[in-house]
């Protein structure tokens, strides 16, 4: 009987979908290395905040898989929040400055905010996201993302510096785990490097 047989944390191994197979390059982090760097990640976030409740904005839709995996390891008394945003037109991979596609106020009004994306880039979602739970009011606000690209890859008016990040990545075009290309591969169980042909 294997290990992990008895634990109900263990994450089984399973192999790529065959249909997204052709499309990637190389597996960056597998599910397991993911799952365990989020329990840690959680660990650092619940020491930091406490008992103070928290509101969790999550900017969709390449947060979607890391904030329902990040928030059932959070034992704290929180509200969660969605905002719709989006940086790149379709497929392209340059950011045009982050637009606010839909954003409420008075709910952020004395809150701690924490503020989840899926990937660091040019930084300008996070700063724009930041912004706006700012003019809201909000108490405090944390910002934590899952993978942070390069500091070369920040561009003016883009939040360089992030609480939380779940790992660096290098300057490559990734996908899975919530992280698309075309809307594509969000699915993907790991994070993954895709084809340049792609
Ligand atoms: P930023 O505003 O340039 O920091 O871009 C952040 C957003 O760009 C993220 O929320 C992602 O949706 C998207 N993004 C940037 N790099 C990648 C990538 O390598 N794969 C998938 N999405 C990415
Ligand atoms: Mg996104």
């Amino acid at each position: 009987m294997n290990d992990n047989a008895h634990d109900s944390n263990a994450v089984p191994d399973e192999p790529v979908p065959p249909s997204l197979q052709g499309d990637i390059e190389r597996i960056l982090f597998p599910r397991r290395r993911i799952a365990a760097r989020i329990r840690a990640l959680a660990g650092r976030i619940g020491g930091d905040f406490g008992d103070r409740p928290m509101m969790l904005a999550a900017i969709m839709t390449g947060s979607l898989i890391f904030v329902a995996d990040l928030i059932r390891h959070l034992p704290l008394r929180m509200r969660i929040h969605l905002f719709g945003l989006s940086s790149y037109a379709g497929a392209a991979t340059e950011s045009d400055g982050a637009r606010m596609l839909g954003q409420r106020g008075a709910e952020f009004a004395g809150k701690h905010v924490l503020i989840i994306d899926d990937i660091l880039d040019s930084g300008r979602t996070l700063a724009a996201t930041v912004e706006a739970c700012r003019l809201a009011g909000a108490e405090s606000i944390r910002t934590c993302v899952l993978l942070r690209k390069p500091p070369a890859r920040r561009k003016p008016g883009g939040l360089d510096q992030v609480d939380y990040v779940g790992f660096d990545v290098p300057d490559v075009w990734v996908v899975g785990y919530g992280l698309d290309y075309g809307d594509y591969y969000r699915n993907l169980p790991d994070i993954a490097v895709l084809k340049k042909k792609c």
